[in-house]
């Protein structure tokens, strides 16, 4: 865990000058870590100098950051205008079920973490997810059933 906090208090520094830097930072230590460790928070606080409850309270605003470490493989599914539109909702509803678990939790497997993200990019394409680093474009429920058994045997 003590690397864990050189790390995060390692990405805060390269921040902590910054205008708004703390989103950034944030964002780093999650890329690097797969999740922001609450025993980091106070290193992060104080590369910032801000409280513990200031970056917590960030941290736990955006739905992006994690505090605990993902499955092995992360889902998301793009809940913004365009993909609600052509089905998100009905498209989250089946990813709950399939995998056996809410949006921010991970499956039942374990194999999987469920989140939202709110554009992909993929608007014109949409509803859109990303399945790690891929992005999938058109996705209906089958298509969502077999990326899971696609990447669940991949690895
Ligand atoms: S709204 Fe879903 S990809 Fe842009």
């Amino acid at each position: 865990m003590n690397t864990m906090i050189e790390a995060a208090r390692s990405i805060a520094s390269v921040h902590k000058d910054r205008p708004g830097g703390l989103l950034p930072a944030l964002h780093g230590i999650q890329d690097a870590l797969g999740h922001i460790p609450a025993a980091a928070v106070p290193a992060i606080a104080g590369e910032f100098n801000l409280s513990r409850a200031e970056v917590h309270g960030v941290i736990t605003y955006y739905h992006h950051f994690r505090a605990t470490p993902p499955a092995r493989h992360v889902i998301h599914i793009c809940r913004a205008e365009a993909c609600q539109s052509m089905g998100a909702d009905a498209l989250v509803e089946h990813a709950r079920r399939h995998l056996g678990c809410e949006l921010h939790g991970h499956s039942k497997d374990g194999e999987f973490t469920l989140e939202a993200a709110y554009c992909l990019g993929l608007c014109a394409s949409s509803p859109a997810i990303q399945v790690g680093d891929a992005l999938h474009a058109r996705v209906t429920p089958a298509v969502f059933d077999e990326l899971v058994a696609e990447t669940r045997c991949s690895a």
